[in-house]
């Protein structure tokens, strides 16, 4: 969930931006219908209409498009922007684009339902051979030197407070991926290209890349870090390496349980994959580091399965063999949409509900948040 102070640093992130202005002066003509998703504040909206688009659909499910009614009337362009408070995925459009402007990552571009979301417009709301910008994403990797963001985050843990033990959290700690800012000196072998993602065919939403890197600097590792760099259009791009122009995205350590002292020479193998899980991405790193003058490889495994200690209750629920029956929320939810169903209105479900169960819903208005808050998610 982004606050307005985000959705104003990603206008501020000036490579970012000036990178899709180039690419909609380049790709839009007065002919073109583009489609925003992730719209946000609108800025590509706006930067599209600017790049001359007959029309622009923007879709966004959160509060924050509304800012684009009024920025879009202010800048004269209220005639060609269509506002759908609405995940692409529930949108359908009375015409296909054939440009869809979209940055639905995270720090990295395997992120919530990214993929997902973009196979679902190229299907149903694309022209065929519509320009896609993003075109194409490459994951980056290089073996990093990170002392303070390794040492930061386990020393709570490794030296409690009070004498208590709590280093049991550290093999935990240890599978947590970290988002950090390096400096180019920061990285102890060349970085090496893992996986491309080419939005225009990508079908596939699994990520997995094998690399090897040669440590060319001598020091203290302490696991890989990983970025990506845009192509926009063909040539117009913008990227997330160290050193890059600071912007919105910054880096991900897969940290490695133990600081690795390297020399120049050896090597670092690394197997990393994203894998969809629910609404959002597990990921998993393996590392094996060699050289001339280690004793023996040395092997790590990590995973973000692992960064959270499962509750045995929480692993028998998800088991294809359980049953679960309605929570009491459960079936207030149920009651809310069959009433939904019938068509009454969120007044009358209020009241019906504050009378049903005037324990959790000791007003009318209480009842009223609720079946508002149902109706948001799955009213149309
Ligand atoms: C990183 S922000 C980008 C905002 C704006 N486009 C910009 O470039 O400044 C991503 C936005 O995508 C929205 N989003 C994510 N998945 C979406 C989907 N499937 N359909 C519509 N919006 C989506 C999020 O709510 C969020 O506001």
């Amino acid at each position: 969930m982004f606050s307005l102070a985000d959705f104003g640093r990603m206008i501020t992130d000036s490579a970012r931006l000036e990178a899709h202005v180039e690419a909609l002066r380049r790709v839009v003509t007065p002919d073109s219908v583009v489609l925003d998703v992730g719209a946000g504040t609108g800025i590509m909206s706006l930067l599209a209409c600017r790049a001359g688009a007959r029309r622009v659909y923007a879709v966004e499910p959160s509060d924050v498009v509304q800012l684009l009614v009024e920025a879009a009337r202010d800048n004269g362009y209220a005639e060609r922007v269509v506002v759908l408070q609405r995940r692409s995925t529930e949108v359908t459009l009375p015409e296909r684009a054939d440009v869809m402007v979209s940055d639905l990552r995270g720090v990295l571009p395997p992120y919530g339902t990214h993929f997902a979301d973009v196979i679902d417009a190229r299907a149903r709301l694309l022209a065929p051979g519509a320009r896609l910008l993003p075109t194409r994403d490459t994951l980056w990797a290089a073996v990093a030197s990170a002392p303070e963001a390794f040492h930061d985050r386990r020393a709570v843990w490794l030296d409690g407070p009070r004498g208590l033990d709590l280093r049991s959290a550290l093999r935990h700690v240890d599978n947590t991926t970290v988002r950090m800012r390096a400096r180019p000196d920061d990285l102890l072998t060349a970085p090496v290209p893992w996986a491309t993602l080419h939005y225009p065919t990508l079908t596939d939403r699994r990520v997995r890349g094998e690399e090897t890197c040669q440590v060319t600097r001598p020091g203290a590792a302490h696991g890989l870090l990983v970025w990506f760099d845009t192509e926009l259009v063909e040539g117009v791009g913008h990227s997330s390496a160290p050193g890059a122009p600071a912007g919105i995205y910054g880096q991900i350590l897969f940290p490695w349980p133990a600081e690795e002292p390297l020399e120049v020479g050896d090597r670092v193998t690394f197997d990393l994959r994203a894998d969809p899980v629910g609404g959002d991405y597990l990921w998993t790193w393996e590392t094996r580091i060699s050289g001339p003058n280690r004793a023996a490889e040395t092997r790590h495994r990590q995973s973000s399965f692992m960064s959270l200690p499962p509750s045995a209750d929480a692993i028998r629920r998800r088991a294809p063999g359980y049953a679960p029956t309605l929570s009491p929320a459960g079936a207030e939810t149920l009651a809310v949409l069959e009433a939904m169903r019938a068509g009454r209105t969120i007044g009358v479900i209020a009241e019906e509900l504050h009378a049903a169960h005037p324990a959790r819903f000791p007003s009318v208005a209480k009842a009223h948040g609720f079946v508002a808050e149902v109706a948001r998610l799955y009213g149309a």
